[in-house]
């Protein structure tokens, strides 16, 4: 090895993400979690992926539920990426703190209302990938409301400045 850790980490801060938080149901209760690890896979059949931590609650959520949804935040939406990141957030008062709103599809998969877009997932298959696993998941149906995204770069939240010419 002729890298470390610490450098590893320094290089991926120079990638520039979009911010989702994945929600899933927990008995009833919404269960978010903040994502950037998240990307596309294929087209046909419509695949996404989402890498999460083994020690995240998430992780033995998406598990049992099978079905989760991915929202991507709107530049005003950096609270709710905050909270749904700390390990330690209160879980019952989300709504009050972050101004953070849920709806439920006809599967009850919590939705994230103003986020840019939903996509509705399945779990389709798992793959162990160090001390993450990656969830590949089928997309089942998508709501597109628009707007500005919030970005993730140098551990420091940002929004669009203008288009490249
Ligand atoms: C911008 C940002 C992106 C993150 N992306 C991921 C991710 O893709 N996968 C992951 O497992 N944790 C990610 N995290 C960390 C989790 O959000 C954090 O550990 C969270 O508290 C886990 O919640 P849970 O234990 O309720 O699942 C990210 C944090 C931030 C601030």
């Amino acid at each position: 090895m002729s890298t470390t850790q610490e450098a590893f980490r320094n290089a991926m801060r120079c990638f520039a993400t979009g911010v989702t938080i994945v929600t899933v149901d927990d008995r009833g209760q919404v269960h978010g979690m903040t994502a950037n690890a998240f990307t596309s896979v294929s087209l046909d059949p419509m695949l996404v992926l989402v890498c999460v931590d083994r020690k995240a609650q998430t992780h033995a959520h998406l598990q049992t539920r099978q079905r989760f949804g991915i929202n991507m935040l709107s530049e005003h939406q950096r609270s709710i990426s905050e909270h749904y990141a700390d390990e330690e957030r209160d879980r019952k008062n989300a709504e009050q703190l972050t101004g953070a709103r849920f709806d439920r599809t006809d599967h009850g998969t919590p939705v994230l209302e103003a986020a840019l877009a939903y996509l509705e997932c399945r779990l389709m298959s798992e793959q162990d990938a160090g001390d993450h696993t990656i969830f590949i998941a089928e997309v089942e149906d998508v709501v597109i409301r628009g707007g500005r995204p919030l970005l993730f770069f140098q551990s420091s939240y940002w929004t669009i400045g203008g288009e490249v010419e």
